[in-house]
């Protein structure tokens, strides 16, 4: 069971530098993997090569990071609220992968 530990603890530790050196790549994971139901299956966004339209298209809608932080976290409308099921910081990096691949501001 060593190496169970090991490898645990390797991948906790490449965890938490992806987050730190690139939130926007867990951000994308959390859009296209984690996040149960998908946002992919409402939402069109092209960088993660999605074509749900149930909900708005993120490429057109251009959400601010409040927009996204509020909808993932309370829900809107038809659309679940992910606050049980996604950490904090899990939809930080969706905010900030979001805003990534839809503005040219940052
Ligand atoms: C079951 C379908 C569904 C899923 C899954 C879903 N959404 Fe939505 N989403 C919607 C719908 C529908 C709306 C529009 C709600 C309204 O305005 O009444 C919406 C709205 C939004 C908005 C705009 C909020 C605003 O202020 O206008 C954002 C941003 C958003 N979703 C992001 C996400 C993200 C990120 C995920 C994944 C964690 C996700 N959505 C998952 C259906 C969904």
């Amino acid at each position: 069971m060593r190496t169970t530990a090991v490898l645990v603890s390797i991948a906790i530790t490449g965890l938490s530098a992806l987050a730190q050196a690139d939130n926007t790549e867990l951000g994308k994971e959390v859009f296209t993997q984690v996040a149960q139901p998908s946002c992919t299956i409402c939402h069109a966004l092209s960088d993660a090569g999605s074509a749900g339209a149930i909900g708005p298209d993120l490429d057109e809608l251009k959400p601010s990071r409040d927009q996204v932080i509020n909808a993932v976290t309370q829900g809107v409308g038809v659309m679940p609220a992910f606050e049980g099921s996604l950490s904090e910081e899990q939809i930080k990096a969706l905010a900030d992968y979001i805003i990534s691949v839809t503005t040219n501001a940052n």
